[in-house]
């Protein structure tokens, strides 16, 4: 009699709505539809190494659907660099060690960018790995979407609406930030759905006098009031040339193995720029004239309950990663694809981060219907 298949699930990096509508999709096409046993790692990859775990069966799976977080906690924990009784240290072999010990046949790490490169590295290092994409920034490349994103975008756009009956009132400029240091689908998305007058992403460097005109010209036709939406990595022209020119000093400080100095330049101009937002208004409230105010959505936009879209897509991804399990096709992500979904080989994906093109639709869109993109 053939043995049956036992895989390990866990989820890595920010949490996201939708992780637990996948554990779900996988764990029940595994157990129920194929048969195999699955186990639950906690905490990301932190589970594996320090032996936490969770069975999962049909009482846990069950009821978690429209649960926010992850039933099997997370955490940015890296195998090859973790940190244990103080001291980093790579993990890589304790976990191949106990992937064994378990009688593991495959692994499903539910996560972001980071996750598939650490993915990839325990599929090179001999486990049979498969991953899933989340994330609320939709940033992973070689897939249509992200289970997360549209939860947070539903989130992100509900705030612009309720912004706007205040700014109104108040005849303000309200500068919504949005989460999304390195992409900007999120606020571009939430923006465009929302109305924003004007949309701000990493991926277009802004000049503040263009934003001012623009909130400017609004008021000289009658409309006293705006709402920015910034993403929490969009930046000035300025800001953005002194980054770039922090990265390559570091990138040339690797080879030197001098980083210190070059480390120190780029945390100062780290992309996460919540100061860099409260900047915006204050410059803003001087050249408009118009009082300004700033709203962080923050950590409001990963929490709660999973929308229709995510549950779905989540279920979809997951369910087709049972059948890839089945199938034996290992070290690949489940991509969004069109209706359907596709293995994608991690090499493809890893390191990679899906920006918003310059030229992509939403940006035209935008620009069409008016909007200013600060550049
Ligand atoms: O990667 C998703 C994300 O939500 C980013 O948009 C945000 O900058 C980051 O996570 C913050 O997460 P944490 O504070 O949990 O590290």
């Amino acid at each position: 009699m053939a043995k049956t298949k036992r895989i390990g699930i866990l989820t890595a990096g920010g949490d996201s709505p939708g992780l637990n509508a996948a554990i779900r999709g996988v764990g029940k096409t595994a157990l129920g539809f194929y048969g195999m046993e699955i186990i639950g790692f906690r905490d990301g990859f932190r589970g594996l190494v320090e032996d936490r775990k969770l069975k999962l069966d049909r009482s846990t799976l069950s009821g978690i659907l429209t649960v926010g977080g992850t039933i099997l906690g997370t955490s940015r924990d890296k195998p090859h660099r973790m940190v244990i009784d103080g001291r980093t240290r790579d993990m890589t072999k304790v976990i191949c060690e106990n992937y064994d010990k378990y009688g593991l046949d495959a692994l499903v790490c539910l996560g972001g960018g980071g996750t598939q490169k650490n993915a990839l590295r325990l599929h090179e290092a001999g486990l049979n790995v498969i991953t899933l994409p989340k994330t609320i920034d939709n940033d992973v490349a070689m897939t249509d979407a992200t289970f997360g994103f549209a939860t947070a975008m539903d989130i992100a756009t509900e705030t612009i609406d309720r912004l706007h009956s205040t700014a109104h009132s108040h005849h303000r400029v309200i500068i919504a930030e949005i989460m999304g240091h390195r992409a900007g689908w999120l606020t571009l998305g939430s923006g465009i759905a929302g109305g924003a007058d004007v949309i701000l992403i990493p991926e277009i460097p802004y000049d503040v006098e263009k934003i001012s005109a623009a909130i400017k010209q609004r008021s000289r036709h009658g409309t006293n009031f705006s709402i920015v939406a910034v993403a929490e990595g969009a930046m000035s022209k300025d800001d953005a040339r002194a980054l770039a020119a922090a990265e390559k000093k570091l990138e040339r400080a690797r080879t030197l193995h001098d980083k210190k100095e070059a480390k120190i330049e780029l945390a100062t101009l780290d992309v996460r720029h919540t100061g860099n937002t409260m900047r915006l208004a204050k410059q803003l409230e001087d050249l408009t004239q118009l009082e300004s105010r700033v709203t962080i959505l923050g950590y409001v936009q990963r929490g709660g309950t999973p929308s229709a879209a995510d549950r779905l897509l989540a279920t979809r991804l997951g369910s087709a990663c049972g059948d890839l399990i089945h199938e034996g096709i290992f070290g690949v992500m489940v991509a969004a694809r069109g209706d359907g979904t596709e293995p994608v080989p991690l090499e493809k994906v890893a390191g990679k981060r899906k920006a918003v093109p310059p030229d992509h639709q939403w940006v035209e869109t935008a620009r069409k219907v008016g909007t200013c993109l600060g550049d």
